[in-house]
């Protein structure tokens, strides 16, 4: 029987389309709040459109959920948060320093994140009320912050600025998915170092916060006054070992339709190159979805879907819209039918760790590469 019981009304009509489980979600938020002491928040990472699974549902379900913050990338992803109503904190991460970014971030109420003296000075010249801020250092990432030798010097310059409040200070692990700690104590040691040079200023002391999911996950030490968790909360493992610390259930599932079957003789090539060459007389399915989607090309003639709880073997290459699989195991097979990309169909499961490590790559890019054209469908609500 087709596996589409679940899927009903208008996503009928749809080719392919991404669901959202919001029970897995709840199941992560849970599972991670088991590892969080009451003092310490959990913030929400939904940047990249919540790594690929619609910021604006993901976001009001978190906040549902017990996550008190969110964080984004960029100002448009937080003023597409408060444009849909979302009143929690929101804390930007990218860079911003002209004076229309600090202009618009204080109209829309979002949280920036400084590095910089200039971008501090910038923002209080500019600003005519005061607004929260984040300082981010950097303690051994090599990317966004003050390095952490001037790290007081920059401290001491936002908290003399006015219409600057310090809402926290924050910094973020190079290597916290690495089962050896020594680059993530490191960090730590001399974040620790700064916060007591801070103190002893007498400046007093603001929100901190240090760990991403792995950390979360590996060390309560590194939790601080609150937690940014991305990966974690949309099922996914930092790395495997964490598989033994926590259970997370995968919050994204890619399926699509077959579009035709047709039998092709042994000999014919399939798809663009006839990279792939039917060696015997196949059923060929076509399935709706293709790399403009967010399927990596270079999965071509490497990769299975899940039709009727079977593995289906994708042949030829993957083209823009369109890719094409052999399902001569299902001779039945009808137009119509559901094509798991990712995700569970029965007891056999695909996942983005299985293709991102076919490809080199980790799994925040496989989910990140889904495309906006696909419908995103909350499921399980
Ligand atoms: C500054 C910062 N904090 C936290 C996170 C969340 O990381 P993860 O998805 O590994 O939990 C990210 C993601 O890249 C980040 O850039």
């Amino acid at each position: 029987m087709p596996s589409q019981a679940h899927i009903t009304g208008s996503l009928l009509s749809e080719r392919a389309w991404v669901e959202v489980d919001f029970q897995a979600l709840g199941h992560n938020i849970q599972q991670l709040k088991q590892h969080l002491s009451a003092s310490t928040q959990l913030l929400a990472v939904v940047k990249a459109d919540a790594y690929g699974h619609g910021a604006l549902r993901l976001a009001q379900e978190v906040l549902q959920r017990g996550a008190t913050w969110l964080a984004v990338a960029t100002i448009p992803e937080g003023i597409e948060l408060r444009q849909a109503g979302i009143s929690a904190p929101i804390l930007t991460f990218g860079a911003t320093s002209t004076p229309e970014q600090a202009l618009t971030i204080a109209q829309w109420q979002l949280q920036p994140t400084l590095c910089t003296a200039k971008q501090a000075l910038a923002f209080s010249k500019v600003l005519d009320a005061p607004l929260a801020v984040h300082l981010k250092l950097d303690t051994g990432m090599s990317r966004l912050g003050a390095p952490w030798q001037q790290a007081l010097e920059f401290v001491r310059f936002v908290h003399g600025l006015p219409n600057l409040e310090i809402a926290s200070i924050y910094s973020h692990l190079a290597m916290a998915d690495d089962i050896n700690p020594t680059v993530t104590q490191q960090q730590q040691a001399r974040f620790e170092k700064i916060i007591q040079q801070i103190q002893s200023t007498g400046i007093p002391l603001p929100m901190l916060h240090l760990a991403n999911s792995a950390a979360t996950l590996s060390n309560p030490g590194l939790h601080y006054d609150l937690v940014r968790v991305g990966l974690a909360l949309y099922g996914l493992y930092p790395a495997e070992h964490f598989k033994s610390v926590i259970n997370l259930k995968p919050v994204l599932q890619v399926r699509a339709r077959v579009t035709q079957i047709k039998m092709i003789p042994a000999g014919t090539g399939v798809s663009y190159g006839h990279q792939y060459v039917a060696k015997q007389p196949l059923q060929l399915a076509v399935v709706g979805i293709g790399y403009a989607d967010g399927v990596p090309r270079k999965l071509s003639n490497q990769m299975s879907v899940l039709i009727r709880r079977q593995r289906i073997p994708q042949i030829g290459a993957i083209t823009m819209d369109q890719l094409m699989v052999d399902a001569s195991n299902i001779p039945d097979l009808e137009e119509g039918e559901v094509v798991t990309l990712l995700g569970q169909d029965g007891s056999e499961e695909i996942s983005a760790d299985d293709w991102a490590n076919r490809l080199g790559t980790i799994s925040y890019e496989i989910v990140c590469g889904f495309k906006q054209r696909l419908p995103r469908i909350p499921i399980n609500l």
